[in-house]
Order: structure tokens, then C-alpha cells, then sequence
């Protein structure tokens, strides 16, 4: 024993009833991190402190997650003072956002969302199949034709959600690089200034866009030209929320599925039993999408806050509490999935909440279970050597605070 290690004083166990800090970076990008395993003992809730020092509840139980997010004395209204901030970036732009479903409670939520729904349906997904077919084997022509190697998350895992959006909000792809940048800065901007400037800058651009379709005579058949010709045209929506609406669909449209996509790709490298079975097996891919979504969680930690008391297995959360839904501790509860760190496709993993559940469901989840499926399906048929460039433990992923995937991902094949 050295002398440095004898006057070194033993770290005290934490107590279970202390928080745990939230969020927190994690150490390998398709676990939870380690700081969270005191939210997997087996209660269904706990105790966490936010960035700004503010304690919060976690919901970790699979059972009392699916009826707290069921349940309408919990709200999502982010203008609330007491809305719990995930951190400084988000909290910055409460006063000046002007928000959109999922930041609003029924009934203004619910009348927004039947706007949409038409268009995110699973028929409407499937009507997409073709498009995206050709968006995805395209790229990887490209891909294919400049490489080895390659950064699968810009050749990728990033334009093929991109271009999917694009055709479906009828926004014009050739400004990818400019919301694609916005959208990394809003979501993951150096400072909180950065975040709202990013903000701003996107809601400028859809406003001009929407102003732009709405001097079509002949409206295109994008989501944002139905917008500005229905909806604004007989009043339903006014501008403000015309823009919020394309600005939330955009940026949830682009940057979940891509995160997938790259997350998704790392962790099957690194499982190559899994992955044999799954080229062996085409027929599988829509059970490992799911069973990926579940393991990966990359959306972990869904904001309400408490309207009124709430008694929950004898404890009370208290009226303006904050309420954290911690999707990747929630998606492994050991009471509903057996060997819940395990990937394993042949377990049914289709209720995860890993998309949310209740009223704020994700709205694209049939979108994105498509292209998640012609995605990863197609890039190991075409192929079937895929490897990472760089060794697993140098390759960066997001930090904790954002929506979990890679920020790069080298690949040779
Ligand atoms: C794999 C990719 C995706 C993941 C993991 C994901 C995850 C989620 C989650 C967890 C929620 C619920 C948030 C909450 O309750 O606080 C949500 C809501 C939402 N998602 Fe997704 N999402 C994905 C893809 C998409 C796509 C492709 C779109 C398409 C535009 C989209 C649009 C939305 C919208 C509009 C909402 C709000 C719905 C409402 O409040 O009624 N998402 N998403």
C-alpha cells in the first residue's frame, strides 16, 4: 500500500435515499450510465436533483410509468414556472418559445395533434416505403462509391431521417446543412445563447418558408403547405404556431431516427452473434428495431410537472413537483424484462416506452420504425463486411443531457 492510498479516506457508500444526479454522461453509449444503477433497485420511483440543484421525482418502474404518463394531473406545459429543466440550454428559452404539442396539455394538444395524425399513420408510412427505399439505397451507392472509409453518421445515419422529413413536411433538402447545424445547436449548443440563437434562426426560416407557400397557387403536398392552406387559411392555427408545429416536427424527424440509426449500427458491431443472426435472418429486423429501441432508450428522461397531489404506491408527489421519466431505467425493469441488459429480439419488447405512452405517444414512431427497418436492413445487405474504423472506446457518443447516439461513427467494410 502506498502513501498516497493510507491517507486516502474511504468514500462513503451513498445513501439510497440521497439523489441521484440527473442527467448523467453515459459510459458506454447503449447502457444506462452506471451513476443511475441506484435508480434500479426495484422501487418505482426516486429521488434526482436537476442541473440547477432542483430535486426532482424519476419514475423507474415500468407499471407506474405507462399510468403516471396516462394520467392528466401531470403536465407537459414546458411555459409553467415550474417545469422541470433538464438543462441551461432549455431552461433559457422558456419565456421566449412559443410551443407546440409536446408542450402543451390537452385540450389544445389533442386539437393540434388531430391535425396531424392523418400523416403519420401506419399507412402512410407504409406508402413511404418506396421513397425511402430509394433515399437510403442511394445513399449508400454514394457511399459505397467514395469509400472505405466512411463516417456513417454524415453519409448515413444523418441524411437518410433528413431527407425523409424533408419530403414529408415539404421543406426543400438543399437547406440541410443549414437546419441540420440549427438543430445540433439547439439541441446540444455550446452555451445556453447558442441554443436560443439556434432557435431563432429556425423559426426564421420556417416562417419564411410557410410566408413562401403561402403565395403558391398551387399548393405542394407537404405537411407545412396543408398547414399555411388549411390551417392557417381558415384560422385554426395563426402563424406563431404554424412555425412551432414545423419546427418540432422537423427537428424530432431528423435527429431521433438519425441517433438510431448510428446507435443502433455500434451496438450491433459489437455484438456479432446478434448481428449473424439477424443478416442469417432478414425477417428478424423489425424485432431487433424494436428490441433496440428498447435497450437504447436514446430519448431518456421525459419532463412533466405535478398539477395537483398524486398518491403513488404510498408516496405523494406534491403539487408542482417535478416528474422525470427515465425511459432506460424504465425499459429495463427487471419485473417485466428478463435479463433486461441483454439484446435479445425474441422477447416481446414492443411495450417499452422507449416512444413515450399516453396522449404525447410519439406521433412518428410508424415513420420511424420504417426507416429503421429499410435502414439497418439494407445497410448489412449491401454490406455484409461493415466494421468499425477505430477502436469502440475512441469513437465519441452524445453526453447525457441529449438525446442519446454517436456523434461519429468510422466505418470500413
Ligand atoms: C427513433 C426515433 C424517435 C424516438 C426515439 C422518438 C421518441 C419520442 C418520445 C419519447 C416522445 C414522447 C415525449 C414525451 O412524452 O415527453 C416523442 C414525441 C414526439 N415525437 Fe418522436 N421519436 C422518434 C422519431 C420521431 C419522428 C420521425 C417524428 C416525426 C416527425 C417524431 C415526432 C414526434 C412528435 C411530434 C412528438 C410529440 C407528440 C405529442 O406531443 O403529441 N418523432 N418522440
Amino acid at each position: 500500500m502506498n502513501e498516497l492510498t493510507d491517507l486516502t479516506e474511504p468514500t462513503p457508500p451513498a445513501h439510497p435515499a440521497d439523489p441521484v444526479d440527473w442527467p448523467q454522461d453515459r459510459t458506454c453509449p447503449y447502457h444506462p450510465p452506471t451513476g443511475y444503477d441506484p435508480l434500479r433497485d426495484g422501487n418505482p420511483l426516486a429521488r434526482i436533483r436537476l442541473y440547477d440543484g432542483r430535486t426532482a421525482w424519476a419514475v423507474t418502474g415500468h407499471g407506474t410509468a405507462r399510468a403516471l404518463l396516462s394520467d392528466p394531473r401531470l403536465s407537459s406545459d414546458r411555459r409553467r414556472e415550474d417545469f422541470p429543466m433538464p438543462n441551461a440550454r432549455f431552461a433559457v428559452a422558456r419565456e421566449r418559445r412559443q410551443v407546440a404539442l409536446l408542450g402543451l396539455d390537452d385540450p389544445e394538444h389533442q386539437t393540434q395533434r388531430r391535425m396531424l395524425i392523418p400523416d403519420f399513420t401506419l399507412k402512410r408510412a407504409t406508402g413511404m416505403r418506396p421513397a425511402i427505399q430509394r433515399i437510403v439505397d442511394e445513399l449508400l451507392d454514394r457511399m459505397i462509391a467514395e469509400g472505405p472509409p466512411a463516417d456513417l453518421v454524415s453519409s448515413f445515419a444523418l441524411p437518410v431521417p433528413s431527407m425523409v422529413i424533408c419530403d414529408l413536411l415539404g421543406v426543400p433538402y438543399a437547406d440541410h446543412e443549414f437546419f441540420e447545424a440549427q438543430s445540433r445547436r439547439l439541441l446540444r449548443g455550446p452555451a445556453p445563447a447558442d441554443s436560443l440563437d439556434a432557435r431563432e434562426k429556425l423559426e426564421a426560416y420556417l416562417g419564411d418558408l410557410a410566408d413562401r407557400k403561402s403565395r403558391d397557387a398551387v399548393p405542394g403536398d407537404g405537411v407545412l403547405d396543408d398547414l399555411v392552406h388549411q390551417r392557417l387559411r381558415d384560422g385554426a392555427l395563426d402563424r406563431a404556431e404554424v412555425v412551432a408545429l414545423a419546427l418540432i416536427l422537423l427537428v424530432a424527424g431528423h435527429e431521433t431516427t438519425a441517433n438510431m440509426i448510428s446507435l443502433g449500427t455500434f451496438t450491433l458491431l459489437q455484438q456479432p452473434e446478434r448481428l449473424a443472426e439477424l443478416r442469417a435472418d432478414p425477417a428478424l429486423v423489425p424485432a431487433a428495431v424494436e428490441e433496440l429501441m428498447r435497450m437504447l432508450s436514446i430519448a431518456d428522461g421525459l419532463l412533466r410537472v405535478a398539477l395537483e397531489d398524486i398518491q403513488v404506491d404510498g408516496t405523494t408527489i406534491r403539487k408542482g413537483d417535478g416528474v422525470l421519466f427515465a425511459t432506460s431505467v424504465i425499459n429495463r425493469d427487471e419485473s417485466v424484462y428478463d435479463a433486461p441488459d441483454t439484446l435479445d429480439w425474441h422477447r416481446p419488447a414492443r411495450h417499452h416506452v422507449a416512444f413515450g405512452f399516453g396522449i404525447h405517444q410519439c406521433l412518428g414512431q410508424n415513420l420511424a420504425r420504417t426507416e429503421l427497418e429499410i435502414a439497418l436492413r439494407t445497410l448489412w445487405e449491401r454490406l455484409p463486411d461493415l466494421r468499425l474504423a477505430a477502436p469502440p472506446e475512441e469513437i465519441p457518443f452524445k453526453p447525457g443531457d441529449t438525446i442519446q447516439g454517436m456523434l461519429e461513427l468510422p466505418v470500413t467494410w
